[in-house]
């Protein structure tokens, strides 16, 4: 276990010395990539390929991901993260999850791949399924979930053979129809299907989970959301607290390719070592007061989305929707209570929030007059 920031950076820059393919990021991790038979998912999912694979493939889908792209989304997600507020403030109280930190993440996806509305939602319920860790023990599959994950998987097959018919300009239309880099040729049936998969999937669960672990950050910390609500030019460096202190990727994992020597301890070829991006975000050796949950910290280098070469791919779409769903908050609520116990997700890879009972105070029209900040304005998410 790498915990330390300064190990943790160059394991996850070296991914020569490091693999991510070797042996795949997880096991036994209860996600959907992970509960894929080994064959499929090692090797063919971005995040467990290595290069010069990896780099072609990044390279081939990142013009469906561009700045352009994303800002393109800002208004529909601004105008879903308004509805969803309101709906939620109107009613006093709520589970903040499902009312609000849910259907952002699905919306944003969903729109981005350009999934019709009328799939949206039969696809978030075998998401769930899926996902759904107090179905099962630790490291078992329940049969609700293999459903799931059969129906969905098929659903990703439909909707691939239909970009390969008639393609567009997103993520999975290149997938289908590109050309890798370099001679590599091209991304075979699975690994199309899985450009899919992890897009739909690496984006959800941990975008809904910095959102709700956010506002819970700002229940406990209330002097920090008057901070907020009195200098909404502190919304940036508001969601990159929000990232560190939240963690939702806890950690990542690597296999050595030969012997290697991190932080004076020799890591032994085929060894496999876990990066603790949770833990380097609290690092006192980077971060001041890191216990703190400080909206205007002057620098904020967290490792949330990783570092190096399969660093997140989708970190400009996840701020976008955290930013529209703050500055909904901001523009309706003048603070939160906790209505209830959190229900925590019982994983070790996702910081996961099930269930938050949330009561809100209605902001008066005054606070609301300062206005939403928005990413397109100042041309940065
Ligand atoms: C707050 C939300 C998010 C967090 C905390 C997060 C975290 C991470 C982390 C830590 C990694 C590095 C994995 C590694 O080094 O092995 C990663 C990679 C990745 N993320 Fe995210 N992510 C988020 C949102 C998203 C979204 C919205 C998308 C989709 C649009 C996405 C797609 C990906 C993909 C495809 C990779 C693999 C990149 C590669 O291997 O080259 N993520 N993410």
């Amino acid at each position: 276990m790498f915990t330390r920031y300064r190990d943790i950076v160059p394991v996850a820059r070296d991914s020569v010395a490091f693999s991510s393919e070797s042996g795949g990021d997880r096991e036994g991790g209860g996600t959907m990539i992970e509960d894929l038979p080994r064959s499929v998912g090692v090797g063919s999912v971005i995040n467990m390929m290595d290069d010069p694979r990896h780099r072609a493939l990044r390279r081939l889908v990142a013009p469906g991901i561009t700045h352009a792209r994303i800002a393109a989304l800002e208004p529909v997600l601004a105008d879903a993260a308004r509805s969803a507020v309101d709906q939620a403030v109107r009613r006093g109280h709520g589970d903040l999850v499902s009312d609000i930190a849910a259907e952002l993440p699905l919306l944003a996806i969903a729109s981005l791949l350009g999934i019709p509305p009328q799939d949206r939602h039969q696809i978030f319920a075998w998401i769930n399924a899926v996902l759904d860790y107090a179905d099962r023990q630790l490291g078992e599959t329940s049969q609700t979930s293999a459903q799931a994950m059969q129906q969905f998987m098929a659903y990703g097959h439909r909707f691939v053979e239909a970009r390969r018919q008639a393609p567009g300009e997103d993520v999975i239309s290149l997938a289908v129809t590109g050309e890798l880099n370099d001679g590599l040729g091209r991304l075979s049936a699975v690994e199309q299907l899985m450009v899919f998969n992890v897009v739909m999937v690496a984006g959800l669960e941990t975008t809904r989970n910095a959102i709700a672990g956010g506002v819970r950050a700002f229940i406990q910390h209330p002097e920090q959301w008057t901070r907020l609500q009195n200098q909404r030019s502190l919304i940036d460096p508001a969601l990159e607290e929000i990232l560190r202190w939240t963690s939702p990727t806890p950690y990542n994992r690597r296999t050595a390719t030969r012997d290697v020597e991190i932080g004076g301890r020799l890591i032994r070829r085929g060894e496999k070592v876990t990066l603790w991006w949770a833990s380097a975000n609290r690092d006192e050796a980077i971060f001041e007061q890191p216990f703190a949950f400080d909206i205007g910290r002057p620098a904020n280098p967290h490792l949330a989305f990783g570092s190096g070469g399969h660093g997140c791919l989708g970190a400009q779409l996840s701020r976008l929707e955290m930013r529209v769903v703050l500055n909904a908050l901001l523009e309706r609520v003048e603070g939160f209570d906790l209505a209830g116990d959190t229900e925590w997700v019982r994983s070790n890879k996702h910081t996961g929030i099930r269930r938050m009972p949330v009561r809100y105070s209605e902001a008066s029209s005054q606070s609301a007059r300062h206005g939403a900040v928005t990413g397109a304005t100042e041309g940065r998410f």
